[in-house]
């Protein structure tokens, strides 16, 4: 009788019950890999690297040459008074499109389909001579949003000697 109280009484005072081992804690979660770099949209117009004539560029260069334009100089390069005058042709002709700086971003260009060049892409400008370029400010490039403007001959030079002495180099 005697063990038996003792025993009830250890059993009491012990709770009767064994404590439960605390539950593991939960694994850390695994970082997700970090997601790939996007890729960079294509074809925006470059400001640097190769240059290749897309189908309506390289039919109007081929026209000019054929007119026997594109091996004129402009008698107008680095003419004050020419780049003056070619300066206000530029802002009121030709900035909607290629931009107040010649980048090819202005708000008209950049609603068409094909954008108009960029004049700080050295590549592309020196893909043409200024004659070609002349040859394509009368004339346009077919196809594309470069249509004639209705400067006169003088004044088409005009414009090529702003762009040249202007244009992000
Ligand atoms: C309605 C928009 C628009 C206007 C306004 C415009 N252009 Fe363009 N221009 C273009 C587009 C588009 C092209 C590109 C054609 C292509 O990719 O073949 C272009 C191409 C050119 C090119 C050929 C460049 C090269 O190397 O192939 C020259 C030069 C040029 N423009 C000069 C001018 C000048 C100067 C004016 C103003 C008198 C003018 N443009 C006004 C849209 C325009």
């Amino acid at each position: 009788m005697r063990h038996f109280v003792l025993l009830a009484t250890l059993l009491v005072a012990c709770g009767g019950e064994e404590k439960k081992p605390a539950p593991a804690p939960a694994p850390a979660p695994v970082a997700p890999p970090p997601a790939p770099a996007p890729t960079p949209a294509p074809a925006a117009p470059a400001q640097a690297g190769p240059y290749t004539p897309d189908d309506f560029a390289k039919a109007a260069y081929e026209k000019a040459k054929a007119a026997g334009a594109d091996a004129k100089p402009n008698a107008k390069a680095g003419d004050a008074a020419a780049i003056a005058a070619g300066k206000t042709h530029y802002e009121t002709k030709c900035a909607s499109c290629h931009g107040a700086s010649g980048m090819g971003d202005g708000m008209v260009g950049a609603a068409l389909p094909q954008k108009p060049a960029n004049f700080s892409w050295k590549e592309r400008w020196e893909a043409s001579s200024v004659g070609t370029k002349h040859w394509i400010v009368m004339n346009g490039v077919m196809g594309t949003g470069m249509a004639p403007l209705g400067l006169t001959d003088d004044q088409a030079w005009e414009v090529l000697a702003y762009i040249d002495s202007a244009r992000t180099k």
